[in-house]
């Protein structure tokens, strides 16, 4: 009976997996921080792919950390870089998975922020257009190695609407965009931040993420990322910014994700490994509350665990 009445049901389509695959090992790493999330070599990426689709989940988020940074963040779009490869691997090995690719820059850049930088004595600026040229280029060589769908996480202004013109006019008017639409400049990053290896090396960034305490900002960002054509919004992170889920999917009807973070992760796992939570029980709820909030997807690092238990 209570079943039959719920009114929020999780199934494992809600899920996605985000996956970290390294350039830089040859065997699976755990990220001290995130118990149970690992960084995967390239020769072991597919594997873990593979695992993902016969769980039973339908997508996943690539993240790439490549063997050397520069200033150009040149190994984002490189045709051999990380992301490329794995990306080639994944799709001659499980066609069928969704994958969706994390189009940022961070993690190929010398200095760890998203863009293309400009340091003037203490102060450096991130440049918006250059920026956008290099993300283009990304996700472009992500569509051409079999990306389904690209994530731009990096914030600039105008990405979403230059990518897709980009896509557009390559042949990729099929290959879908899912713009990290309100991502706010959060605390809770810092494990991802060990997990990609991209913390800023001077500054942080305030400067192109949002502030905690705007709301309607996130609604006009969230805004022009659709009109600019982005087929699906997020909002990141997911609990502490619940109401702006709610606000985004009420306010535009388009299907929107949450991403659960690093951060919501680490402290979770961090209160059951001391006894002071149960495990499943907490992420259960956690989840059914984003469902309930409005997200259509969730990206979670539980996202296995969650496909065995929203089975029985
Ligand atoms: C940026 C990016 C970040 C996350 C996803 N994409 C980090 C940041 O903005 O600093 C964070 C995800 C997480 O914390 O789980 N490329």
């Amino acid at each position: 009976m209570r079943n039959l009445v719920r009114e929020t049901k999780l199934s494992a389509h809600d899920f996605v997996l985000p996956v970290f695959v390294s350039e830089k090992i040859d065997k699976r790493r755990q990220i001290e921080s995130m118990p149970g999330v690992f960084q995967f070599s390239l020769k072991e990426v597919a594997g873990e792919a593979q695992r993902a689709q016969d769980s039973g989940l339908q997508a996943i988020l690539l993240f790439g950390i490549p063997a050397k940074k520069d200033e150009q963040a040149s190994g984002a779009y490189a045709t051999d870089g990380v992301v490329q490869k794995a990306l080639r691997a994944i799709k001659k090995k499980c066609p069928e998975l969704v994958v969706i690719t994390d189009v940022c820059l961070c993690e190929y850049m010398s200095h760890g922020h998203c863009g293309v930088t400009r340091v003037d004595g203490d102060h450096f600026q991130v440049l918006n257009d250059e920026t956008i040229d290099l993300l283009v280029k990304t996700a472009l060589s992500h569509a051409r190695a079999g990306a389904d769908m690209v994530a731009p996480s990096d914030m600039m202004d105008g990405r979403i609407g230059a990518i897709r013109e980009a896509f557009d006019a390559n042949g990729f008017q099929q290959t879908g965009i899912i713009s990290y639409a309100a991502k706010f400049a959060s605390a809770f990053y810092g494990p991802f931040r060990e997990a990609a290896e991209s913390p800023p090396k001077f500054g942080d960034r305030r400067s192109y993420q949002m502030d905690c305490a705007n709301a309607d900002e996130a609604l006009r960002e969230t805004a022009l990322d659709i009109e600019e054509g982005a087929d699906i919004v997020m909002v990141k992170p997911a609990l502490p910014y619940i109401d702006i889920l709610w606000r985004v999917r009420e306010r535009f009807g388009k299907p929107t994700a949450a991403y659960h973070v690093s951060g919501e992760y680490a402290m979770v796992k961090a209160a059951v490994e001391k006894g002071f939570l149960d495990e499943r029980a907490a992420v259960l709820e956690i989840m059914t509350s984003l469902k309930r909030a409005g997200a259509d997807i969730i990206i979670t690092y539980w996202a296995r665990d969650l496909v065995e238990w929203v089975r029985d």
